[in-house]
């Protein structure tokens, strides 16, 4: 028998429902915002990601699902970032749009072991910004995604927050991380010992208990901030607090991804175990330059869908669908109701009936776990008397109803 891949999960029609509520829940919190949906392609060439996220961040260095066909590398997209600068540089949007708010969800994919909260194939819920440098918009991202979680009934997460600074100010705080590290490299693992060559910022990242205690050790302040990553920064601040939206300033917090500039924020929750990450994001004032755009200033984030569903409080009513459900006694019966099925569905009435030949205990007993309001029973005896036979499985109420009386008596 087949089993399904690694970190992957069916989604079973019952979990669903919760799903497509926190869609549900976002499309109309996007729209509040006046975000737009996108949807990028599955699939992206590889370069993309190589270029966008880094040649040496731990997603393109071990974790892209990679699919060669002879003339090109594509990958599945390990995130959405990247796709949308791109989908907005080619289709011209810059143009079109000018400052354009995106929002989009979907399945990512990293080839990563899998455990709690960590998936090969899971999804965001994400926003991106494009084409403003201007603070106010820093505030709103990260006030839309406490908003997003306040109405997805979670509670208890921490926003943790971090300026990068920008291109120049990140290679001060390589050289200050470089100095306090240059010393306690034998205490470090053979990654961080990597790392602290290629991408010295993933170290403050590793999860490697030795490497966590020699970060708490490190004193790094905001001198690496120029002036104007600085006000910008102390101008995002003071614009969550007027809000009163809850943040820390965490001065080790960097995330994994290279493209980031300026503010970076994580939003955590302790009830999520070794893998607390809800949702994060930042600046990527430089990556729309990169990939062949104009220089503009963008700011996005993403929420892992499978981490937010641990943590909602959200509750699934089964909505009042009303389903009625025929059952049918003998090839006549049969006919009519094939007849009478195709009807309601065409007077909007959900309707299903037996396909499987059960008994007529079996087939109540069938309509009853289908939460059906009402069984339409017919057999000979209905048909030589050209009625139906209705039971309202919530009354327990049951009546002959004239078939040609059906759509009406179940429309009221
Ligand atoms: P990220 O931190 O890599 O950021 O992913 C965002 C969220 O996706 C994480 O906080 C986590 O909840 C979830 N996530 C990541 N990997 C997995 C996994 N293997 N299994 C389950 N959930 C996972 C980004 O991807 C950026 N593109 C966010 C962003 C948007 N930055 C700016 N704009």
């Amino acid at each position: 028998m087949f089993k399904r891949v690694s970190g992957t999960k069916d989604i079973l029609p019952d979990n669903v429902k919760l799903w497509q509520k926190l869609e549900e829940i976002s499309r109309s919190i996007f729209a509040l915002y006046n975000f737009k949906e996108i949807r990028p392609p599955l699939i992206e060439e590889a370069a993309l990601f190589n270029r966008s996220l880094g040649e040496s961040t731990e997603i393109v260095q071990k974790q892209m699902f990679l699919i060669n066909n002879k003339v090109e590398t594509y990958a599945l997209r390990p995130e959405g970032t990247a796709s949308i600068v791109r989908a907005y540089i080619e289709n011209n949007l810059d143009k079109t749009y000018g400052f354009a708010k995106f929002y989009y969800m979907g399945a990512m994919f990293r080839l990563e072991r899998p455990q709690k909260g960590r998936l090969r194939q899971f999804h965001h819920i994400g926003a991106e910004a494009i084409g403003s440098t201007d603070a106010g918009l820093d505030i709103e991202i990260i006030s839309l995604a406490d908003n997003l979680l306040r109405n997805f009934l979670i509670e208890g997460y921490k926003i943790k927050i971090n300026s990068l600074g920008c291109v120049n100010d990140k290679m001060k705080l390589v050289e200050i991380l470089r100095k306090q590290l240059n010393t306690k490299l034998d205490k470090l693992c053979d990654d961080c010992k990597n790392r602290f060559e290629n991408n010295p910022l993933r170290i403050l990242d590793c999860k490697n208990d030795d490497c966590k205690e020699v970060v708490r050790g490190l004193d790094i302040r905001d001198e690496y901030l120029c002036l104007d990553c600085k006000a910008h920064f102390d101008k995002v601040k003071e614009g969550l607090s007027m809000l009163k939206i809850g943040y820390e300033v965490s001065s080790h917090l960097v995330r994994g991804l290279d493209y980031y500039t300026g503010t970076v924020f994580e939003i955590t929750h302790q009830d999520l175990g070794a893998q607390d990450a809800i949702g994060a994001g930042g600046r990527y004032n430089n990556l729309i330059e990169e990939l062949g755009g104009n220089k503009s200033g963008a700011i996005g984030f993403a929420f892992g869908v499978e981490r937010l569903l641990l943590l909602t409080k959200l509750k699934i009513q089964d909505t009042d669908k009303n389903l009625v459900y025929i059952i049918t006694l003998g090839d006549k019966a049969r006919k009519t109701g094939l007849n009478l099925l195709e009807n309601l569905r065409k007077n909007n009435i959900c309707a299903d009936a037996d396909y499987e030949g059960k008994s007529i205990k079996g087939a109540m007993r069938k309509a009853n776990d289908e939460g059906a309001h009402f069984v339409l029973i017919i057999g000979d005896d209905e048909i030589a008397k050209d009625v139906i036979n209705l039971k309202d499985m919530v009354s327990g109420e049951q009546k002959e109803i004239k078939t040609s009386d059906i759509i009406k008596e179940l429309k009221c």
